[in-house]
């Protein structure tokens, strides 16, 4: 055991040198952030492949004409349009690969995010840096083939993941092979009869044929959704990046800049499109006389503001902004906080706004939610996340935040969370749990009861504050 443990060691180690010759960014993020790769052989997924999860009941006929039509046409959900979703990322995972053949490594840069944003909705995405934030928003704008799980926008499927469903198939035959073994055993020992092993063989192989069949009806229709997405419909996405310097091209004109995307979309008309980006920028507050000039003409917040003209002139619905002010000095945060609230106003945008402090997005977003290396461990409105912080990473970013008050700022204490003293995952595993109504926590049984404590606590303590 121990060898093995060396001999994974050592392949690790090698494995890290070939990740830093090929790709350094990621070798020094992954030094820095004391990331955990594993090795990918997969096996370790088998949890997730229960019998309860394989989503096919043992007696359900899969008929031809069904899977069919599954393939004709692209996924759509009804019920999302219904009730207003307007995004809907489910179980995402987006993990990186790198290193061949037994050398392969993975990284999970995503591992099972959920979440789903309403019409008008700004949503807020909390966690530190490299927690996988910025992947799920370019998983959202199809950046990347994503992993696994899968991304509505108004009802359409347009992103879907299809390693869950190959690990299914992969799984569904090794239990198959496990319970004929078993019953062949038992056939040898004589406890059942050759009737009964026919029987319950025929039954299991049935059973496996029947999810391998819907799991590969899916895969297939994952793949069909993936290359039929419609343009139109990902044009109405649009996404400001993290950094205002980098995500400019410094050798092309702001007008070229805030066209390109019309010209991708087959816009030719120039005149037009020039009338489209006088008004977008009108819009950032910037001038039309700014149209000739190179980003390295402008300031930092100005930069900001033609990466949002950017945005804005595909006429977007939803708008991804990727800590659109973290690197903006503190004097001109307020402006393009102030500049994105407005335009949401009046363009019915709604939004996912991503930060790695809870301070910028308290104000800001309707409902938060708070992620740590790669998973999703708290999610609420912001009044009742504030009220009732319960996770010790939310807690923990919390107390990050500087209070004005310069007597009780003395007093701030800095909480370090640490998963492995503040959670016994060991035996008791945790779930994504509604422990209110719209608060969701990651915790597991014990966790739960002492968290209902906690809430019980600052309930009375709040009221005692009120009197
Ligand atoms: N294209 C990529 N290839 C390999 N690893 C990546 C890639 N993009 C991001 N990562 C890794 O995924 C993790 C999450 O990154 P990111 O989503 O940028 O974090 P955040 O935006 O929260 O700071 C990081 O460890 C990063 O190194
Ligand atoms: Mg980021």
């Amino acid at each position: 055991m121990l060898e093995n443990e060396n001999l994974h060691d050592e392949k690790l180690e090698s494995s890290k040198k070939s990740l830093l010759a090929e790709q350094p960014e990621v070798y020094q993020d992954i030094q820095e952030n004391n990331f955990n790769i594993s090795k990918d052989d997969g096996d370790n997924d088998e949890h997730e492949h229960s019998i309860e999860n394989a989503d096919v009941k043992v007696n359900e006929e899969i008929h031809d004409e069904k899977l069919e039509e599954i393939k004709r046409k692209c996924k759509f959900k009804q019920e999302y349009v219904d009730n207003k979703v307007i995004l809907s990322v489910n179980h995402l995972k987006q993990y990186f690969f790198f290193g061949k053949g037994a050398n392969k490594y993975k990284l999970k840069a995503v591992h099972d995010v959920s979440f789903q944003i309403h019409e008008g909705e700004c949503f807020g995405l909390v966690g530190e840096s490299g927690c996988g934030k910025t992947t799920t928003g370019r998983s959202i704008i199809r950046l990347y083939n994503i992993t696994s799980g899968s991304i509505y926008y108004k009802g359409y499927r347009i992103g879907a993941g299809s390693r869950w469903n190959e690990k299914e198939i992969k799984y569904t035959k090794i239990r198959l092979k496990r319970k004929l073994t078993e019953l062949a055993t038992s056939l040898k020992e004589g406890k059942i009869s050759q009737e009964e092993y026919d029987k319950e063989a025929n039954s299991a192989k049935e059973h496996a044929n029947n999810i391998i069949k819907v799991q590969k009806a899916k895969i297939k229709q994952i793949k069909h959704d993936n290359t039929h997405v419609d343009p139109k419909l990902m044009q109405e996405i649009q996404m400001i990046f993290q950094d205002p310097i980098d995500s400019l091209d410094p050798r092309m004109t702001v007008e070229t800049i805030i066209s390109e995307g019309l010209q991708i979309q087959g816009h030719h008309n120039r005149a037009e499109n020039h009338k489209k980006v006088v008004e977008a920028l009108e819009k950032v507050g910037l001038i039309e006389d700014y149209t000739n000039r190179y980003p390295h003409e402008f300031s930092g917040g100005q930069r900001q503001r033609i990466g949002i003209a950017r945005a804005l002139v595909m006429n977007p619905k939803f708008l991804i902004c990727d800590e659109p002010i973290s690197a903006l000095d503190v004097s001109i945060r307020a402006q393009i906080i102030n500049l994105l609230n407005d335009l949401k106003e009046e363009m019915g945008l709604s939004l996912l706004f991503i930060a790695h402090d809870l301070s910028v997005v308290k104000y800001f977003c309707d409902r938060i939610a708070v992620m740590y290396f790669g998973e999703m461990v708290e999610l609420a409105t912001s009044d009742e996340l504030f009220k009732h912080p319960l996770h010790p990473y939310t807690k923990s970013l919390l107390s990050a935040i500087p209070k004005p008050n310069p007597l009780t700022e003395k007093d701030r204490i800095r909480i370090t969370y640490n998963p492995q003293e503040s959670h016994d995952y060991s035996v008791d595993k945790p779930k994504f749990v509604e422990i209110l109504p719209g608060h969701w926590i990651l915790a597991n049984n014990a966790e739960i009861e002492k968290y209902k404590e906690e809430i019980k606590e600052l309930d009375i303590k709040a009221s005692q504050e009120e009197k």
